[in-house]
């Protein structure tokens, strides 16, 4: 008696939840109620002589990259859109679904994950168990491009084609969408992350300075661009690290110039797969494509002109999506909000 009144009340206090679990960051979504959290997808693990324990996640783990001492070390449990680590990717999932609850212990919610298009089976499985494990009460999971083109505000049931290409941290996720499913993608592992790097390596060379991951970062976001263009004035900052020749802190003046040159390999296979993806597209669609244009979503696609080099080369119209960051949690929000409507895109990996 008791349990059935238990499984009642747990049904109408569950909450359904939306989770953009990336690479780079999470963002979660609570049906009827809106984006509830957005934090990087970083934990702290601490050892202690024993095995290492997350104790800390999102922007208080973050902060302390590059700083943290001997026994704290900083990770980022998903890798390329899948999981790193299973044991730290269900704690954070765990830490974060009970941020959004309150920590209430008494309801379970139901979850909708993506997950990229070309993960595999075995990565789809864990994922689900590890969200179980962490507390969830059912799993659902949706793939990445189609929830960024829900969010994006394409029509992604019409007969007629939308494109969109999603460039998040660890992933960059093409594809074309007709009837609510995928005709053809592909998906990338050139995304924020290797436009990093290559930040890193390009100053290493170029400047002779040693820079750590969140000025890279950080030089990419303020300053970052595809495309140089002379119409536009040129942006500068000034960042520090440390001089390879002597040893000490070194400032240089780095200039949006620079970060094009750094990262204009990786741009160029970006855009290489992009036409890839274009050639594989059925002729009915792809005039569809070419009227309505291809929506940049993610956060990699703010950097300075992606949109401009992809649509001159490609030669077809490139729009950035509102608030790109945000769109796959809005996506999955509309989905959470429109059930009925959305429910076809949603699966569960056997
Ligand atoms: N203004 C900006 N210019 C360039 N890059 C940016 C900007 N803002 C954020 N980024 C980059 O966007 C990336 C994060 O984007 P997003 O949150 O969409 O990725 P994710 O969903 O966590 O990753 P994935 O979908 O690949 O698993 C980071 O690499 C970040 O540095
Ligand atoms: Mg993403």
């Amino acid at each position: 008696m008791f349990n059935k009144v238990l499984t009642k009340i747990n049904g109408f206090l569950a909450k359904d939840l939306g989770i953009d679990l990336g690479t780079a960051n999470v963002v979660i979504y609570e049906k009827g109620s809106g984006i509830k959290l957005n934090q990087p997808s970083t934990v702290a693990l601490l050892n202690n002589g024993g095995s290492s324990v997350p104790y800390l996640f999102g922007d208080v783990a973050k902060s302390m990259i590059g700083r943290s001492p001997a026994n704290i070390k900083i990770v980022r449990p998903m890798k390329d859109g899948a999981i790193a680590d299973f044991y730290v990717v269900e704690e954070m999932i765990r830490y974060f679904v009970s941020e959004v609850m309150g920590g209430w212990k008494l309801t379970r919610p139901n979850l909708v994950i993506c997950v990229p298009y070309d993960s595999t089976i075995t990565e789809r499985i864990a994922l689900q168990e590890a969200a179980l494990k962490a507390g969830a009460k059912d799993v659902f999971l949706v793939f990445e491009p189609i929830v960024a083109a829900i969010g994006a505000n394409l029509p992604i049931g019409d007969h007629s084609g939308s494109m969109v290409i999603d460039i998040g941290g660890g992933t960059s996720e093409i594809a074309v969408i007709s009837l609510s499913g995928i005709v053809t993608g592909k998906s990338l592992k050139i995304a924020g992350d290797k436009f990093t790097d290559a930040i890193i390596k390009y100053v290493k060379t170029k400047f002779n300075l040693l820079i750590g991951l969140s000025t890279a970062e950080m030089t990419k976001e303020k300053i970052g661009s595809a495309y140089v263009s002379k119409n536009e004035p040129e942006r500068s900052i000034t960042i520090t690290g440390r001089d390879i020749a002597t040893g000490i802190p070194k400032s240089i003046e780095i200039r949006e110039e620079d970060i094009t040159i750094a990262i204009s390999d990786l741009i160029v296979e970006l855009v290489r797969a992009v036409k890839d993806v274009l050639d594989s597209v059925p002729p009915e669609l792809s005039s569809d494509i070419h009227e309505r244009g291809i929506i940049l979503t993610g956060g990699s696609s703010q950097i300075r002109n992606l949109d401009k080099v992809l649509s001159d080369i490609i030669d077809c119209p490139v729009f950035l999506a509102q608030t790109p960051l945000l769109c796959v949690a809005k996506g999955l929000g509309k989905i959470l909000d429109n059930f009925n409507l959305y429910s076809n895109v949603l699966f569960k990996q056997f």
